[in-house]
């Protein structure tokens, strides 16, 4: 099926009908931000990899979310359905993730204390992982050819636009000290780093002995292996790891792209 069958339109944008709707993304926008932490990404940049982050470092390296929660209720995206059916079981201060450009963030969030964590991701490996990511998942276009679907993305003609577009609208931002940004490339270089920044950044003085535990948990293989987190809980017809798994390489093309 096409982008525009398998999609619903939010202004300009394309967001995968299968997760979204005009109540999720009602609620969405109307939400109440209060002083949560949201991880933002460009789809294929990181984000299961911070939804498994986020709730180790609140929770001290407590492992009881990312062994019994799947990452989809237990750090979900602001924009999808599953939000409205798990928001009053999720505990202060909040994990979100969202795939929204900046100006769709809702009015709570710029008036909240909430914190924001974008993560960006080398383009040339965004464009690779997704359109892997776009033959395994049912939700989403064929991909076609790469040749194809390199045409599409540089066009921004993909769920939630273009690349660019994405990175532009949060790099000019009005939050402050409420925002920091960090790369997949930097995660990948040196995890208890990476860690150890995002910590401290949300306030938290983590021991070397919890960093340590929760970047062995957080390791591309420890999330390839976690039910909770690895996807194999959803029906093959919407995401098939035998025609490519979520967790399929989780490598860089350079280790030094970093924000300036
Ligand atoms: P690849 O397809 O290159 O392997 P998102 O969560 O935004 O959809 O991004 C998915 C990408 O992040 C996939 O990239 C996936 O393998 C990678 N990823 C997820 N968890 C990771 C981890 N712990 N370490 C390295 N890469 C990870």
């Amino acid at each position: 099926m096409s982008r525009e069958e398998l999609s619903i339109q939010y202004h300009g944008l394309f967001l995968p009908k299968e997760t979204h709707s005009v109540n999720s993304l009602k609620f969405a926008q109307e939400f109440s931000f209060e002083n949560d932490v949201i991880a933002v990404t460009y789809p294929k940049s990181g984000t299961v990899w911070m939804q498994e982050i986020l709730p180790l470092i609140l929770n001290d390296g407590d492992l009881t979310q990312i062994q019994t929660i799947p990452n989809w209720d237990r750090t979900p995206w602001l924009e999808e359905t599953r939000l409205a059916v798990v928001v009053d079981q999720l505990k202060s201060p909040r994990a979100l993730v969202t795939h929204f450009p900046y100006h769709f963030m809702p009015a709570s969030f710029h008036q909240s204390k909430a914190k924001a964590i974008y993560v960006m991701r080398n383009p040339k490996d965004v464009i690779v992982s997704s359109y892997y990511f776009h033959q395994m998942a049912g939700f989403l276009e064929d991909p076609g050819t790469f040749d194809e679907f390199l045409d599409k993305f540089l066009d921004g003609n993909l769920v939630f636009g273009k690349w660019t577009d994405h990175v532009k609208s949060w790099k000019h931002n009005n939050l402050g000290d409420r925002i920091m940004f960090i790369t997949y490339e930097e995660m990948k270089e040196d995890l208890p780093a990476a860690l150890r920044r995002i910590s401290s950044f949300l306030g938290k003085n983590l021991s070397d002995e919890t960093i340590h535990t929760i970047a062995e948990h957080c390791s591309f293989n420890a999330m390839k292996d976690n039910p909770m987190s690895n996807f194999s809980l959803v029906p093959k017809i919407y995401m098939d790891s035998d025609k490519s798994p979520f967790f399929r390489k989780g490598k860089y093309f350079t280790s030094s792209f970093t924000f300036v």
